[in-house]
């Protein structure tokens, strides 16, 4: 059967782009259990499907619940820096400040999403609802964060107003405790046995800037969203939060350690993201409608490759730190490249396809890690031309004169600050720049054959032991990286 490429729509990058995800979600087990509410801390890398999960959950669950999603373009972080630079460091307690200013939101939300107008309702819960916004929030801040930042300024208000000691100390009590939402609760708990809310809170990460108050801001609202699940059954509040974020954050990292059980890590293997790959080729191509996933993958992008005989879906996924929206980019340009050529898949075709992406994701890797590592693509830079397959004692000898001899710009400040070159191994490490050779092999990690394993692989790996390294094949094709 021949296919006509240029038929195959593999749908967007990113999940907020996509209207026809729902044809083709993937409902692995991490969104099962998002879906259950056993777990609501999602956690992924860019790119491994945070908003895929919350976009198609909030399409079930609007048919019997209210769903509030807030991914606001921009958290305005700044905003809220410069609010708070006012106060001297120490006398404020952000973290106090900014839990509470969540909850107040999640509440307000949660509140009109079950206020009802209507005027049977009005002696009803829900008519309470109604009547308690109308009197008290007609003239609300459209935009939700706008009104999250109006309540810390309340707080500022009181903190810097000219009251009197034990007033002051009561009106932030107040301000604290959410005391305007005291008389409704009988109310809000009342509609929350009828009718479920789940407030969806993704893309924390738009406009983060790293600063310490914008950890405040995402720690705040992890706090809140554990005081909330906990006391109003039948409201979720569900947080999405970038992996290495998540890690960055202390005042949440510490936190969330006691609520390790409500936390989800997105995770691929290479069938599920054979599967999703599949679900996407037979959407294009009805006539693939009953065919395997291999079936499937075989049809568009042939089964092997001249290039010592590899399996093309094995190329293509090695190529991976295994994110869907990896795979989808690097087979969207394969098919642009087999569209352009007028040419079925194959090696030649993945080659320059693989130039594009592999570029891409040097770009797409060193930004992400930009804050934690700034600079880093220097790092990465001097490894150009290099061997692909280092021993430990090259990969030291090469991570030392990096740390000695500096790169220049940004990545020159932590440098400086590593004691060995181990330890430069290790972040090249956890930002998927090299893998190990695990000697004996560790089964059910990758497809049968690599012995090379990443840190998206086996996270906790000791690097110790480890006496072979390879620079991810994800860099090979920009970076110009050889064989011995
Ligand atoms: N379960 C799934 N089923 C089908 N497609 C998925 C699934 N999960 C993710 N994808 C696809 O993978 C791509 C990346 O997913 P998504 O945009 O959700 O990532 P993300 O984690 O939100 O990334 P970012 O950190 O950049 O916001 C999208 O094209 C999305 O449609
Ligand atoms: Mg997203």
């Amino acid at each position: 059967m021949t296919l006509n490429l240029s038929q195959l729509d593999l749908g967007a990058l990113a999940a907020e782009n996509d209207t026809d995800l729902v044809d083709y979600f993937l409902q692995t087990e991490a969104f099962t259990r998002v879906f259950a509410a056993k777990k609501w801390l999602v956690l992924g890398n860019r790119g491994a499907g945070k908003t895929a999960i919350f976009s198609y959950l909030a399409g079930l669950r609007n048919r019997e619940a209210h769903v509030v999603q807030l991914a606001p373009d921009d958290y305005s972080y700044e905003l809220a820096s410069d609010i708070l630079a006012r106060e001297l460091s120490g006398a404020w307690q952000k973290g106090a400040a900014f839990s509470a200013a969540w909850k107040w939101l999640i509440l307000l939300l949660l509140v009109k999403g079950l206020a009802e107008p209507s005027v049977k309702s009005r002696r009803s819960a829900a008519g309470h609802l109604h009547a308690f916004l109308r009197d008290h929030y007609a003239d609300m801040a459209a935009n939700p964060i706008d009104t999250l930042i109006g309540y810390i300024k309340r707080i500022e208000g009181v903190k810097l107003g000219p009251y009197e000691a034990g007033i002051k100390a009561r009106k932030l009590q107040q301000l604290f405790k959410l005391d305007e939402f005291v008389r409704i609760d009988a109310d809000i708990r009342a509609c929350l046995q009828e009718k479920n809310v789940y407030v969806l809170v993704d893309e924390l990460d738009r406009g983060w800037d790293a600063s310490e108050d914008a950890k405040y801001f995402v720690a705040g609202l992890f706090r809140a969203a554990v005081g909330l699940n906990q006391s109003y059954p039948g409201l979720h509040v569900l947080v999405s939060l970038r992996q290495e974020l998540y890690h960055s954050i202390p005042m949440l990292y510490e936190d969330a350690q006691k609520h390790r059980d409500m936390l989800e890590t997105i995770q691929w293997d290479e069938n599920s993201l054979k599967a999703l790959i599949a679900a996407r080729i037979r959407r294009s191509f009805p006539e693939l409608a009953e065919t395997s996933d291999d079936e499937a993958w075989d049809a568009v992008f042939s089964t092997e490759l001249s290039y010592r005989q590899t399996k093309s879906f094995n190329y293509v996924i090695d190529r991976t730190l295994n994110r869907p929206r990896e795979l989808i980019l690097f087979c969207s340009l394969i098919r642009d490249k087999a569209v352009e050529r007028q040419s079925a898949v194959d090696y030649s075709i993945v080659a320059a396809a693989e130039r594009d992406y592999s570029k891409a994701r040097f770009e797409d890797i060193t930004h992400e890690y930009r804050f934690q590592y700034p600079g880093i693509e220097r790092v990465l830079e001097r490894f150009r031309g290099a061997l692909f397959r280092q021993d430990r004692d090259e990969i030291e000898t090469h991570c030392c004169e990096l740390i000695l001899d500096g790169v220049g710009g940004g990545a020159d400040v932590w440098l400086k600050e590593l004691s060995d070159p181990g330890e430069l191994i290790d972040i090249l490490w956890e930002v998927g720049f090299v893998t190990a050779y695990l000697v004996g092999g560790q089964k059910g990690v990758t497809r049968s054959g690599s012995q090379y394993v990443g840190s998206y692989q086996m996270p906790t790996l000791p690097l110790e032991g480890i006496q072979t390294f390879r620079v991810h094949p994800m860099f090979h094709s920009y970076l110009g990286l050889k064989e011995k």
